[in-house]
């Protein structure tokens, strides 16, 4: 057996002492302007994003739940609506159609991108359809041009869970995901490949009155201080958490370049790996995880051999989510969705961020091999 470091699945401590000056100051800046939630430091976030996503609107929110929340009340979806979306995501894509009164609709994921099958998409409109809720996970854009076509044909909004994917690009026309024609949710959550310190989200349009919709929905439904006109939320983003974004953000497609190089090199040392499977490259794919395949039923053990050498992989996700406890109202039985219920026994996240050494890169992909071969 082969002795290595410790190597953690992510690690943000080393982006933050790259960058603690200039954090440090940007936080006593705000702790001294007595100005906690929202102002100047969120406006400036939001314009800052905007400009670079390509979009024309940015309203930043408490968090990429609620963000996903926001965009389904700005476009009055709610009881008796469908949402199609994807079995093979975080729980929150989900969830946040249900918060909203609205029934999910699942349908399958392709097994090359983990994304959503835009066939499965076209079968699965009914008369009560009102959006498409594509996710990008991992990094890599859904295909957008095809959800983008389905919409347009039956006169659907598309949102977009864009939580795992901030500076991804669609591939057909190289645009930032989030800058298309309906609503892009983010999440700026610590470990996404832009983090807050924290709790954070953002929506985006290019709508000037779905945003206003939306901001008036972030404050309690108010257009003006104390009076409401809709039951909203309080989901506001802190200025510190802008702050610390905005000195961030101008470092993401650095960060994104260094994540695309780490993938490139676990793919050229894991690819004639028997039993194994690398991901497929994107354009403009932004690896959030770098997530292979453990063919049959060996990843678990797998894991657990990784771990014993002190390398430390992620399962996302374990149970789909028409197995969740949570969701028994879907009344889904096993089989439904043949390529989400196989990933979810043979997916493995491997460690990935921008500061991981190559000679980690090497270890991991060697611990494997001899894991897989030995
Ligand atoms: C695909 C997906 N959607 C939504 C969310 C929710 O984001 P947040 O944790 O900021 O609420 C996440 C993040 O964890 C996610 O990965």
């Amino acid at each position: 057996m082969l002795a290595f470091r410790p190597i953690p699945p992510f690690n943000n401590t080393v982006q933050y002492a790259a960058l603690a000056p200039a954090i440090e100051a940007a936080v006593r800046e705000v702790l001294a302007s007595g100005q906690y939630i929202g102002g100047a430091q969120v406006q400036a976030f939001e314009q800052e994003f905007a400009a670079y996503n390509g979009s024309a609107q940015a309203i930043a929110c408490h968090s990429g739940t609620d963000a996903l929340v926001l965009a389904l009340r700005a476009l009055g979806i709610g009881p008796g609506d469908e949402v199609i979306t994807v079995p093979f995501t975080f729980f929150a894509t989900v969830e946040a159609v249900y918060l909203v009164g609205a029934q999910p609709v699942l349908v399958d994921v392709e097994p090359h991108t983990f994304n959503l099958n835009p066939a499965a998409v076209a079968a699965a409109v009914t008369p009560r359809t009102k959006a498409i809720l594509p996710v990008h996970l991992f990094g890599r854009s859904a295909a957008m041009d095809a959800v983008g076509a389905i919409a347009d044909k039956y006169g659907l909004f598309v949102i977009e869970d864009c939580a795992q994917a901030t500076g991804a690009l669609y591939p057909h026309n190289l645009q930032k995901v989030g800058s298309g024609p309906h609503f892009g949710c983010f999440s700026f959550y610590p470990t996404k490949n832009l983090g807050a310190c924290g709790d954070g989200g953002l929506i985006t349009t290019t709508d000037a009155d779905l945003a206003q919709r939306v901001r008036e929905l972030r404050e309690h439904g108010s257009p003006r201080r104390y009076y409401h006109t809709a039951v909203g939320y309080n989901s506001r983003l802190d200025a510190l958490q802008a702050a610390i974004l905005r000195i961030k953000l101008p470092h993401l497609d650095t960060w994104i370049a260094q994540r695309q190089a780490i993938a490139r090199r676990y793919t050229a040392l894991l690819a004639d790996i028997p039993g194994l499977v690398v991901p497929a490259d994107g354009v403009g794919h932004t690896w959030n995880q770098y997530v292979v395949r453990i063919l049959g039923d060996r990843r678990d053990a797998v894991q657990t051999a990784l771990q014993e050498q002190g390398i430390r992989t992620i399962v996302y996700y374990p149970l789909p989510v028409h197995f969740q406890a949570a969701c028994t109202d879907l009344g889904l039985a096993p089989g439904g969705f043949p390529v989400a219920e196989a990933l979810a026994q043979e997916v493995l996240a491997l460690p990935m961020f921008p500061e991981l050494t190559d000679g980690d890169v090497v270890a991991v992909a060697a611990a494997l091999r001899e894991i897989l071969l030995g």
